[in-house]
């Protein structure tokens, strides 16, 4: 029997993750939510038992203290597994190059906000909110979803310039990871940073724009990836990662990996 916590399962890959777990009688899961009526996810705890809504903000830390207390009344104050999935981005400004952004100081914070908030502010806090349970755990992993819009060698080869904040924080996820990893490898604690892949998790019909975004960002994924098609569906994308986290070891902690277990194919 094991326990995962998932920040940001209200929709997209959060909620795939709580699925597929909660499917899973022997699991016990807790998903960790803004709005405990979010639809998607109260219609899911009401035909699964095992599964546990709590609220939570991964950008206030009382908030996400308090969730872990509320999970910790539930598991006996352990958890296995924690996945820190919570994003935000700014999208008015999500395709500006770096050159475009403001010579504006708080405008430039602003922009930069809700990323560096739920990735890397939120990652320290939800990391060491729950950090006591990880401590009691049996499996002792914690996971950071990333992207792999902070790999270095992709913006070079695909030129993908736009996505400033979203990939800067994400890039702090990972640095956060592996200073998480070194920390607590003494405790046999293994943290993760995983991109899931390219993955549809818009609700609803797509507007023009995210249909055009959409096929320009294919022909540059295309400069790494020929085959490519487009984007996966969250089933495959967390049916792959939940083998990664399976796989999770020593050996690997610190490192981002792909949903495909490896940092060299992120597609
Ligand atoms: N989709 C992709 O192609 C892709 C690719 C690479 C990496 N990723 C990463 O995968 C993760 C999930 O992506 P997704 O596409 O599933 O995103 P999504 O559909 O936009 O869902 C994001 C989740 O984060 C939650 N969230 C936003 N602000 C929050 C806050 N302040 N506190 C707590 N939760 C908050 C949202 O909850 P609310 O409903 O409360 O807003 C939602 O549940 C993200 O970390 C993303 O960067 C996605």
């Amino acid at each position: 029997m094991s326990s995962y916590a998932i920040t940001g399962a209200s929709k997209g890959i959060g909620r795939e993750f709580v699925r597929q777990l909660a499917a899973d009688t022997n699991n016990t899961v807790l998903a960790i939510v803004r709005d405990l009526k979010s639809p998607g996810i109260s219609e899911l705890a009401s035909n699964h038992p095992n599964l546990h809504v709590i609220k939570g903000d991964v950008t206030d830390p009382k908030s996400i203290l308090e969730a872990a207390s509320a999970a910790a009344a539930i598991t006996g104050g352990k958890l296995d597994v924690l996945i820190h999935n919570s994003n935000a981005v700014d999208l008015a400004t999500a395709f500006s190059n770096p050159t475009q952004l403001p010579f504006d100081a708080q405008a430039t914070r602003a922009i930069f906000e809700p990323s560096l908030s739920t990735g890397v502010y939120g990652g320290i806090w939800t990391t060491n909110a729950f950090l006591p349970l990880i401590e009691k755990g049996v499996q002792k992993k914690i996971v950071h979803i990333s992207s792999a819009m902070a790999d270095l060698e992709l913006i070079k080869k695909t030129g993908v310039s736009y996505s400033v904040p979203y990939s800067v924080s994400k890039a702090g996820v990972n640095v956060q990871v592996t200073k998480y990893a070194a920390e607590l490898a003494p405790k046999g604690i293994k943290v993760l940073a995983l991109s899931p892949g390219w993955v549809d998790t818009w609700e609803g019909e797509k507007p023009p724009q995210l249909l055009q975004a959409n096929e320009i960002m294919l022909k540059q994924f295309q400069a790494v990836e020929p085959e490519l098609k487009g984007q996966i569906q969250p089933e495959e994308s967390v049916r792959k990662s939940l083998q990664v986290i399976a796989r999770l070891d020593s050996e690997t902690s610190g490192l981002l990996l792909s949903h495909n277990g490896n940092n060299t194919r992120w597609f």
